[in-house]
C-alpha cells in the first residue's frame, strides 16, 4: 500500500536491533485519518470473506482493529495478556513466547466472545517472528471458529513470521512488507 510505505519512509525511525518505530502515527500517537485508510484497505482485501468478528491483541492492535471494524460492521474482540491465569474453564488460553520482547505470557479470551459460528479476521500492527499471531490462531482453532485470514499493517519480511503463517495456509495480507532496513533506509519488498 503506497500511502503506508510513503508514511513509513517519512516518519518511521529505525532503532538498533532492527526495530522500526512508528509511534508518531501508528502505535503510540495515532493518526486517525491515516489509519482510516488502512481500515478501508483491509476491507478491500477481505471483501469476499464472510467476517463476523475481528480479533486482535492488546495493546497496539486494538485501535487499528476498531477503525477497520467500522468497514466490516462487526465487533472487535481483543486477547488480553495475563501474567498468571485462573483456569476456570470460561477462557480460551494460549501461551506466547515473544522473541521480540524476550518473555513468555499467556493470552486469554472469554469463551463467550468466540464461538464455532464465527468467521474471524485477525488484525495487528506488526508481524515479526509471528509468535503473537500464532497464539491468536491457536485460540481461534480451539474455539472452533473459522479463521478467514490475518491483516497486518507492517510485516518485517526478513523475520520468520510471514513465512510461518503462510506455510500454515492462512490468508495473510500485509499492507507493507519490509525487505530489509538499515539506520538510514527502509526497503520494501
Ligand atoms: P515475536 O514472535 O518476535 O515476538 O514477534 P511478533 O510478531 O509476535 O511481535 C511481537 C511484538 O513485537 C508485537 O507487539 C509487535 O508489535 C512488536 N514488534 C516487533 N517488531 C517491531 C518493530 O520493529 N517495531 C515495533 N514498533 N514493534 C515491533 P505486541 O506483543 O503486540 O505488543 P504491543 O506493542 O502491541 O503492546
Amino acid at each position: 500500500m503506497q500511502l503506508l510505505k510513503d508514511r513509513i519512509l517519512k516518519d518511521g525511525v529505525v532503532k538498533p536491533g532492527n526495530v522500526l518505530k512508528v509511534d508518531s502515527f501508528l502505535n503510540h500517537q495515532m493518526d486517525i485519518a491515516f489509519i482510516n485508510e488502512l481500515g478501508k484497505e483491509f476491507k478491500a482485501r477481505f471483501a469476499s470473506q464472510p467476517i463476523t468478528k475481528i480479533l486482535t491483541i492488546e495493546a497496539s492492535g486494538i485501535g487499528i482493529a476498531c477503525i477497520a471494524a467500522q468497514y466490516f460492521h462487526v465487533p472487535v474482540v481483543f486477547a488480553k495478556k495475563a501474567q498468571s491465569i485462573n483456569l476456570d474453564g470460561e477462557m480460551y488460553t494460549s501461551k506466547i513466547e515473544s522473541f521480540t520482547h524476550k518473555k513468555v505470557y499467556d493470552v486469554i479470551i472469554s469463551k463467550k466472545f468466540l464461538t464455532p459460528e464465527d468467521h474471524v479476521l485477525i488484525i495487528d500492527d506488526f508481524l515479526a517472528n509471528g509468535c503473537a499471531l500464532i497464539g491468536l490462531i491457536d485460540i481461534v482453532n480451539k474455539s472452533g471458529a473459522v479463521l478467514e485470514g490475518a491483516g497486518i499493517v507492517i510485516e518485517k519480511g526478513f523475520q520468520s513470521g510471514g513465512q510461518r503463517i503462510r506455510d500454515m495456509g492462512v490468508h495473510l495480507e500485509s499492507l507493507a512488507i519490509i525487505d530489509h532496513m538499515t539506520d538510514s533506509e527502509v526497503c520494501f519488498r
